[in-house]
C-alpha cells in the first residue's frame, strides 16, 4: 500500500515538475525542433573539419558557461548596456573562443526553428558532439535550458579555477558547483586537445611560487623544450599543446602525460602530485581509457546540469550574444 502511493507520488510530482518545464531531458526538442541536434552536430563538423583545435574551444566554452551562474550561456554576451561581458574576464580574455562558431549554429537553427533552442543547449550540444569528433565518448545530454538575461564578470573572475590556483582551491571551486573530486579528475582530461598560452604555464618553467625555482614536478627537458618559445617576458600570446602526444584526439594521453611529469599546467600535475586519492584516479584513467571515457561522460552531464534556467525563467536569445529587445 505504502509503495503504490510512493509511486503515485513519484508521477505526480514528475508530472507537476514537466508541466512547470522545471527539468531538463533529453527529448525536450522532440517535438518542437526535431532537427536541432542534427544541425548542431553538423556546424560544429565542418568548423572542426576546418580547424581541429575548435573541438577544444568549444568544449571549454560550456565549461566556463556552467562555472558562472549554471549553463545559461551568459559567457556568449557581449557588452552592452547594462551588461559586463565575461568574455574580458582573466580566464577568457584572448583565450575563450569559438563564439562565431555558435553564432553560425544559432542561425542554422532559427532558420529552421524560429527561438525554440536555447543558446546554454547548444553550448552543451556542442561540447558533446566536439568530444565525439575528436575520438571521446559520447552521451545523451539532458536539454531545456533557457538563457539568462545577464553575465557575470566578477563571477567568471572568481569561480572559474586558474591553472595555478592550488589543489584545494580548485577542488572547492568544483565543490562550490556540485561537482567532487572524482569530477575534477575526469573533467580536466578534456586536457587531452586543445592550446595554452605561455602566459598560461610560463612560472613553472622560471619562479615557481614558494620557492622561486623551476617546477621540479615538470619534467626538465620537456621544460627546456617550451622555454624555447616561452620566454622569462614577452611571447605571452605563444601556443602550446595541453597534450603535445596527441593533441586533437581525445584519448587518455593526458594521464599517461601526468604520470610522466608532462603535464603542461599546473592545475594538471598536481592531480597526480598533490593528492593520492586523484593520483590513484590519474593512474586508473592512464590504464584504462573506458573508464576514463565512463566517467567523463557522467561528470559532463552532471556540470551541464549546474543550475539551468528553465520553465518561464529566463529566455530563448535570437541571437547569442545579446538579449531580446
Ligand atoms: C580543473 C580546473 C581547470 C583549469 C585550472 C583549467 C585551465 C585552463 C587553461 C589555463 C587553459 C589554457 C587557456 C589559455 O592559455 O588560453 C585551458 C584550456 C582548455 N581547457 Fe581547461 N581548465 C580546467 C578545467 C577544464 C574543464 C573542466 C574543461 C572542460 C570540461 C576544460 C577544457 C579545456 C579545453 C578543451 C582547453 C583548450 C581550449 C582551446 O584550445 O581553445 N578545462 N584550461
Amino acid at each position: 500500500m505504502t509503495r503504490t502511493l510512493t509511486s503515485m507520488l513519484i508521477v505526480l510530482f514528475s508530472v507537476l515538475a514537466l508541466a512547470n518545464g522545471s527539468y531538463l531531458y533529453p527529448q525536450f526538442y522532440d517535438r518542437s525542433c526535431p532537427q536541432a541536434k542534427d544541425i548542431v552536430r553538423s556546424v560544429v563538423a565542418k568548423a572542426v573539419a576546418k580547424e581541429a583545435r575548435m573541438a577544444a574551444s568549444l568544449l571549454r566554452l560550456h565549461f566556463h558557461d556552467c562555472f558562472v551562474k549554471g549553463c545559461d550561456a551568459s559567457i556568449l554576451l557581449d557588452n552592452s548596456g547594462s551588461i559586463i561581458s565575461e568574455k574580458g574576464s582573466v580566464p577568457n580574455r584572448n583565450s575563450a573562443r569559438g563564439f562565431e562558431v555558435v553564432d553560425q549554429i544559432k542561425a542554422a537553427l532559427e532558420k529552421a526553428c524560429p527561438q525554440t533552442v536555447s543558446c546554454a543547449d547548444i553550448l552543451a550540444l556542442a561540447a558533446r558532439d566536439s568530444t565525439v569528433l575528436t575520438g571521446g565518448p559520447s552521451w545523451e545530454i539532458p536539454l531545456g535550458r533557457r538563457d539568462s538575461l545577464g553575465a557575470s564578470f566578477s563571477g567568471s573572475n572568481q569561480n572559474i579555477p586558474a591553472p595555478n590556483n592550488t589543489f584545494q582551491t580548485i577542488l572547492t571551486k568544483f565543490k562550490l558547483k556540485g561537482l567532487d573530486i572524482v569530477d575534477f579528475v575526469a573533467l580536466s582530461g578534456s586536457h587531452t586537445i586543445g592550446n595554452a598560452r605561455c602566459t598560461s604555464f610560463r612560472q613553472r618553467l622560471y619562479k615557481n611560487t614558494g620557492n622561486g625555482q623551476p617546477d621540479l614536478t615538470l619534467d626538465q627537458s620537456y621544460a627546456a623544450k617550451l622555454r624555447q618559445n616561452c620566454p622569462r617576458s614577452g611571447g605571452d600570446q605563444n601556443l602550446f599543446f595541453l597534450d603535445p602526444v596527441s593533441p586533437t584526439k581525445f584519448d587518455n594521453s593526458y594521464y599517461k602525460n601526468l604520470m610522466a611529469k608532462n603535464g603542461l599546467l599546473s592545475s594538471d600535475e598536481i592531480l597526480f602530485t598533490q593528492n593520492q586519492q586523484t593520483m590513484e584516479f590519474v593512474k586508473q584513467y592512464a590504464a584504462n581509457q573506458e573508464l576514463f571515457f565512463q566517467q567523463f561522460a557522467k561528470s559532463m552531464v552532471k556540470m551541464g546540469n549546474i543550475t539551468p534556467l528553465t520553465g518561464k525563467n529566463g529566455q530563448i536569445r535570437k541571437i547569442c550574444r545579446k538579449v531580446n529587445s
